[in-house]
């Protein structure tokens, strides 16, 4: 089977959407027209915008210039839950031809709605991903992104019919299955996180399939962290690109930024549809490029559920555009403030652990984090469980298990209990993969 080198080459620039070959200028004049439609919008249509824009003392008329965003009010996640089901929406019920909702771990799930128009553009902006990132029109491509609810399945479906390729709409789980489908239809993309995409993998490896002997020559991932070391160990087992994919539903879904397989430097967000901004998230203040803080979004074109100055919690850098250069980049996320441990009053993500245990040989990619409290005592503990890779002896896993917890102190400065771990008892991912467990007694 022939194999696409590695770093494929860019989409013919023919084949672009206008916007995407827009200057810095076109495209910020074609963000204040339509952020000003939007704050209009929602000013009209929504009452929580509404009281929330009076009570700061703003209207819609003041955003002379991209800059006063800034003195609107952000919206977050407790808004669309107090609002639940439908509070947010804009346009009357007969008018969203569609519902999606977060399952949300806590608390009620956020729902949010697309009409016709959203749809369309939605599965557009998926198509510019995927295309950007490799997928071509005609081909196969092998939908593992889960269906129902969740914004994965449907949108990338959507986006992949959009730029013309036969879909195959797995959703996630019975991995078995996926493996024989992979086989029998023969695509050439597939769409999964990239922890599915291991679970794929290791399943093909008990199969004794060598996914370099497959028809797959993509991978488009994205619906939760992964990190270089993630990337180069899938890229390494495959043989083909993988690509990353960042979207959240209250925003719209996957595809707010896709990245480009040329450059492979982190997701170009689609600027003609949200205008992002990154703030402190404790004194809420705007950063400039280039500082790391939490990523902020202002939709820019949507109707069913326009949004305003959203707080995502994703911990991340806004870089210059690229492959794409009037759009910026993110850098790779390195996690949601959610998502973060503090031990000991050292803040730690599951990224960095997966960057610092995927550099030693030894060590497999899978792990989980466990925070307790032993009782009778104040301080928390973590302990890292990770599994080795295949063949590893018990005396090797013990040394790769002190290297890990050396790197931790050294790198990050938490101190932590690293436990090698029996192969395959670590529980598998089939979507979004769920890596820190706290099991301290609830106070
Ligand atoms: O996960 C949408 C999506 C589906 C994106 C498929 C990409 C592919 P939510 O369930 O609302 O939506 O979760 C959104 O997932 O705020 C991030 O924390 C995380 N996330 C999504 N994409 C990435 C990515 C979908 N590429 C939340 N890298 C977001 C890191 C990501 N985190």
């Amino acid at each position: 089977m022939p194999r696409l080198p590695l770093r494929a080459s860019a989409a013919d620039p023919s084949t672009l959407d206008v916007e995407e070959t827009w200057s810095r200028d076109q495209l910020e004049s074609a963000q204040l027209e339509r952020l000003q439609a939007t704050l209009a919008h929602a000013y009209a249509n929504v009452p929580l915008y509404r009281r929330k824009f009076d009570d700061a003392g703003v209207h819609p008329e003041d955003l002379r210039d991209l800059q006063d965003l800034a003195k609107f009010p952000f919206t977050t996640k407790e808004d669309l839950r107090s609002t639940y089901p439908f509070g947010m929406f804009a346009v009357p019920q007969e008018r969203v031809a569609r519902i999606h909702a977060s399952s949300g771990t806590t608390g009620r799930p956020t729902v949010v709605g697309y009409t016709t128009g959203d749809l369309d553009r939605w599965a557009s902006l998926v198509a510019r991903s995927l295309r950007a990132s490799g997928v071509r029109a005609g081909w196969k491509v092998h939908n593992a992104y889960g269906y129902g609810l969740f914004t994965g399945g449907l949108g990338a479906h959507a986006g992949a019919e959009k730029l013309g390729c036969t879909v195959i709409p797995v959703s996630g789980g019975q991995t078995e299955r996926q493996v024989q489908l992979i086989r029998d239809f023969e695509p050439d993309a597939i769409l999964a996180t990239p922890t599915y995409l291991l679970t794929i993998l290791d399943t093909m490896a008990a199969a004794g399939i060598d996914p370099r002997s497959t028809s797959l020559k993509t991978a488009v991932l994205g619906a939760e962290p992964w990190t270089e070391g993630m990337r180069q160990e899938l890229e390494g087992r495959m043989g083909f690109d993988a690509c990353d994919i960042y979207g959240l539903s209250e925003v719209m879904g996957p595809g707010v930024a896709g990245e480009c397989v040329e450059s492979k430097d982190g997701s170009h967000i689609w600027e003609d549809h949200f205008r992002p901004e990154i703030i402190d998230p404790f004194t809420e203040t705007v950063l400039d490029d280039g500082a790391a803080g939490e990523l902020v979004f202002t939709s820019l074109t949507k109707e069913a559920l326009p949004i305003i100055r959203y707080r995502t919690h994703d911990l991340t850098r806004l870089l210059p555009g690229t492959a794409r250069p009037g759009m910026r980049r993110m850098a790779r996320i390195t996690g949601r403030s959610d998502d973060m441990v503090i031990v000991r009053g050292v803040n730690l993500f599951p990224t960095q652990v997966e960057e610092l245990a995927l550099g030693i040989p030894a060590l497999s990619p899978h792990f989980q984090l466990e925070l307790t409290r032993p009782e009778g005592q104040r301080m928390d503990r973590l302990t890292i469980k990770v599994e080795p890779r295949e063949g590893v002896s018990a005396a090797d896993a013990t040394l790769a298990a002190e290297e890990l917890r050396n790197l931790i102190k050294t790198h990050i400065g938490s101190t932590c209990t690293v436990a090698v771990v029996e192969q395959g008892s670590l529980v598998r991912s089939s979507g979004k993969l769920k890596r820190i467990y706290d099991l301290r007694p609830r106070t």
